[in-house]
Parts: structure tokens; C-alpha cells; sequence
């Protein structure tokens, strides 16, 4: 038997690291999925192989550790997580499959997460609701990470466009909004749990500043909800370009990232802005129009990638 589970990754357009103190965001799946596929295994070890992100492991599902076989593991720790907390500890075999960078800032995390539990649930028998499924996720992330919001297991669960409330309630935003988005990726290694807590610290230290920088990214939030059901481009593009400055004074901007979001602008992105964590991982341009050029661009000194919205949330397919 086989269960093959796949999630999608995604991208924040507006309100990252605000959304962590109860502030509003706003984020859409991407057309680029993490795929988990689990079989029982031909002997006693359960074993975690990636073709796509060249590495082996053997892992010990009851003390979450893990003996590398080859290649440099990452991701490895939610994986455990999901095995340590649904799984029986039965030596099975799993592959990882990703078409999309990992640790970027595209919510790989989430989506591995997300369609770990999901191809575990299937390997069981177990049936569950896409909302347990998100509910769960979340609550993994938060054990590997120690802060995170819902938004990213959301996402990867449901797909869409999706905001994410005050009152963390999640919806989705219905409007026929499309756009192709450039992806600009640094190579630079970075966790967005020691990102999202030097934030928190730079908060302890001036509270009262950083309070209204995260209250006005939720206004902006807000402001930008508007302009995407109005399909109003110059407006949604400005207000990236306004978050982007919020989020360079909340320490998350880096060298790389700020040239292939300037660089995009000089091409003819509507918008441009870190997206995710930052501090390293990746970028986003709003391109309604002159996508190509953009992406070009971007692709002659640093790695491009273009996504568009995808409605296809988690998938699961169970073969006997
Ligand atoms: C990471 O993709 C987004 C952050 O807001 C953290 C989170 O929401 O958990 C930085």
C-alpha cells in the first residue's frame, strides 16, 4: 500500500511577522507543491530519502533523531515531529518530493508539514477534515518553531487566496484577482523561527515603536484587502511597496533581497517585497503586466522563479 500526499507552498503578499502579533494577513497559494509518499518498509528501518533535494536518513520515529546516509538533510525535523506524534512507529519508507526551493520562504515547512500528516492519515485509515488537518498542522509548526501563525498550514490545506483575521479566523478571498508573481530566492541558509525571534526582541527593546509598525502593516492589511477585490493594481503594487519599507525597519531586509526588489521595480513590477521571514529566503514581484522582463532581470545575477495562484489545496491518494 501507498499513500501520496501533496500540499502547496505559498506566498505572503501582505502583513508577515505582523500576523504573529495578532495583525491581519494576507497570502496565496503558489502553483509549486511538497509531495510525501509513505510505503511500509522491506525491513526493519524507517528510512527518508529526497530525490530533488539529493539526501538519505534513517530516522528513530520515538526519540525524533536521525543517522544520515547521504547527501545534507533539511526539513527533517517537521517530518519527526508528524511521525512522533500520528505515527505507530512502524518502519516504513518515505519520499520527499519538492519542486520548489526549500527553507525560501515559500512555506515549505507548512507544506511538507501539511502533506506529511495528510499521506500519515491515508497510510492509517484515519479520515480526517481539511479544518483538523490545518488545526494539527499548525500546531506541529508551532512545536518545531516555537511562534507561528496558522497562516502557512492554512494555505497549504485550503489554497486560494486567503486572510487571515485579527481573531486568527482564516477566509477566503473570493474575487477573480490573477497574476503571474516573480519569485527572487537567495541561497542564503535561514530559520524563520530565529528570524521571527530577533523581531521579538527588537519589540522588548522599543515596544511602543514596534507596536504601531505592526499595527500599521495590519491598517496596510486591511487597505490592501480592499484593493485586491477591486483588482486595483497601482493600489495593491504601492502598498507592497510601502510594507516593503515597514518590514526593512523591522531588521529583515537584507543586501540581496533589496537588489532583486529594487531590481524588479526597474523592470516593471507593480510591486515589490520580501515575502516570508526574510533575512535571506526569498522575494516577490507583483506582475500583472511585463512578467518576462522581470523575471529575466532578475534571473542575471540572482535565482528566479515564476509562480501563479493555485486553487489546489492538500491531495491525497491512497493505492492498495
Ligand atoms: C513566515 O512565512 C511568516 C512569518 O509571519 C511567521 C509566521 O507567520 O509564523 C514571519
Amino acid at each position: 500500500m501507498e499513500s501520496i500526499a501533496s500540499a502547496p507552498g505559498k506566498i505572503i503578499l501582505f502583513g508577515e511577522h505582523a500576523v504573529v502579533y495578532d495583525q491581519p494577513a494576507i497570502a496565496v497559494a503558489i502553483d509549486k507543491k511538497a509531495t510525501i509518499s509513505i510505503k511500509e518498509s522491506s525491513n526493519d528501518f524507517t528510512t527518508l530519502k529526497s530525490y530533488d533535494l539529493d539526501f538519505e536518513v534513517i530516522l528513530n520515529t520515538q526519540n525524533k533523531t536521525y543517522e544520515l546516509v547521504t547527501g545534507k538533510p533539511g526539513i527533517i525535523r517537521y517530518i519527526l515531529e508528524v511521525l512522533y506524534q500520528v505515527h505507530d512507529h512502524s518502519p516504513i519508507d518515505i519520499i520527499l518530493s519538492t519542486d520548489f526551493p526549500v527553507g525560501s520562504g515559500l512555506g515549505s515547512s507548512a507544506a511538507v508539514t501539511v502533506a506529511t500528516l495528510a499521506a500519515l492519515y491515508g497510510f492509517h485509515n484515519k479520515k480526517f477534515s481539511k479544518k483538523t488537518l490545518a488545526h494539527n498542522a499548525h500546531f506541529i509548526e508551532k512545536k518545531v518553531q516555537g511562534m507561528a501563525s496558522p497562516l502557512d498550514t492554512s494555505i497549504s490545506t485550503y489554497a486560494g487566496l486567503v486572510y487571515l483575521g485579527k481573531d486568527k479566523k482564516i477566509s477566503r478571498i473570493n474575487t477573480d484577482f490573477k497574476s503571474t508573481f516573480i519569485v527572487g530566492y537567495t541561497s542564503r541558509k535561514r530559520s524563520t523561527s530565529k528570524i521571527v525571534n530577533q523581531v521579538s526582541q527588537l519589540k522588548n527593546r522599543y515596544p511602543d515603536i514596534i507596536n504601531s509598525i505592526m499595527e500599521t502593516m495590519g491598517s496596510l492589511t486591511e487597505e490592501a484587502k480592499f484593493a485586491i477585490l477591486k483588482n486595483d493594481k497601482d493600489k495593491i503594487g504601492e502598498l507592497m511597496n510601502i510594507n516593503q519599507g515597514l518590514l526593512d525597519s523591522i531588521g529583515v531586509n537584507t543586501i540581496e533581497l533589496s537588489r532583486m526588489i529594487y531590481r524588479a521595480r526597474k523592470y516593471g513590477a507593480s510591486g515589490s517585497k520580501i515575502t516570508g521571514a526574510g533575512g535571506g529566503g526569498s522575494m516577490i514581484a507583483y506582475c500583472p503586466i511585463r512578467s518576462g522582463e522581470v523575471y529575466h532581470s532578475l534571473k542575471r545575477y540572482d535565482n528566479g522563479i515564476k509562480v501563479n495562484i493555485s486553487d489546489e489545496g492538500i491531495i491525497l491518494k491512497v493505492r492498495e
